[in-house]
């Protein structure tokens, strides 16, 4: 596997591996890699027959500096998962290869970036999207692989790939569960015992959610019984509950009409946790 630290070298190895006529596939990443990730490149590696994974713990899409410098780093054992998975090349960049000096341009979706997740955590689905452009730009990827638990943050992507013209597609692969049905992520190790227990609330309540999700049901009986589930975990704090068109995300209401993205967080403990499904009646 291709250590790549330079956008020079990551440009160079895919160059070689066009010209041979290789479909590349780019799964971007933040590290601390778990089995949700692995699923990504699992999937990229079905769509492509080369895989760059970028590691880069995106400075600008973190709101809080403390969580920016806690945010856990293990790349020695990613790059050793990365290897046994095949993956062709990694890419970890420093911060100024990605933000050079005197960095001045931003990218955003204007409105999806501010609603529901992003109305609690401003400036980070503009970070978001800003890093993902310029990795795009830089590797020129054919594919890029995203998960489904990072909902919004997905659809944000396809909208700023449509909106900008980017030549590659977005593959979405499903959220990886814990067998308790706790979604992965490199959050999860830093939960008590206690917490990691009562974060099963975030998946029970939505699969509450999607068992009364009939024809007739109306948006507001899904909201409460989702909000009746959560308040029987005394350790979560509820931060915030979306339900919401699944490719627009505009917030729905009244009778389910379609598919609807339920967007759910929580806090345990002071870590904050993130769950999705979308439900059709
Ligand atoms: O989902 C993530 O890990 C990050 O938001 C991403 C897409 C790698 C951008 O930093």
């Amino acid at each position: 596997m291709l250590r790549c630290e330079t956008t020079a070298e990551v440009r160079s190895a895919v160059a070689g591996w066009r010209a041979q006529g290789a479909r590349v596939a780019l799964v971007p990443t933040m590290g601390y890699l778990h089995a949700g990730h692995m699923a990504l490149v699992e999937r990229a590696g079905k769509l492509a027959e080369r895989v760059v994974v970028s590691i880069f713990v995106n400075p600008t899409q973190f709101g809080d500096p403390d969580d920016l410098a806690r945010y856990p780093r293990d790349e020695a054992r990613d790059l050793a998962m990365l290897r046994e998975a095949g993956v062709d090349a990694a890419f970890l960049p420093a911060p100024a290869e990605i933000y050079p000096d005197g960095d001045e341009t931003i990218v955003e979706t204007t409105r999806m970036a501010n609603v529901l997740h992003g109305a609690v955590r401003p400036g980070h689905f503009r970070g978001v999207t800003t890093v993902v452009a310029r990795l795009f730009n830089i590797v020129g990827p054919d594919v890029a692989v995203f998960g489904e638990k990072d909902y919004q943050q997905l659809q944000i992507i396809r909208r700023m790939v449509r909106d900008l013209h980017f030549p590659l597609e977005i593959e979405a692969v499903p959220t990886v569960r814990e067998p308790d049905g706790l979604a992965l992520s490199s959050r999860n190790v830093r939960l008590s015992a206690e917490d990691r227990a009562a974060a099963t609330v975030l998946h029970r309540a939505l699969e509450r959610a999607e068992s009364l999700a009939r024809p007739g049901a109306t948006v507001e009986a899904l909201r409460g019984a989702i909000e009746a589930e959560m308040a029987r975990e005394p350790r979560a704090i509820l931060r915030g509950l979306d339900i919401a068109h699944p490719l627009t995300l505009e917030p729905l209401s009244g009778p389910l009409e379609g598919p609807a993205a339920i967007m759910l967080s929580a806090e345990f403990g002071g870590i904050l946790l993130i769950d999705q499904k979308v439900v059709t009646p």
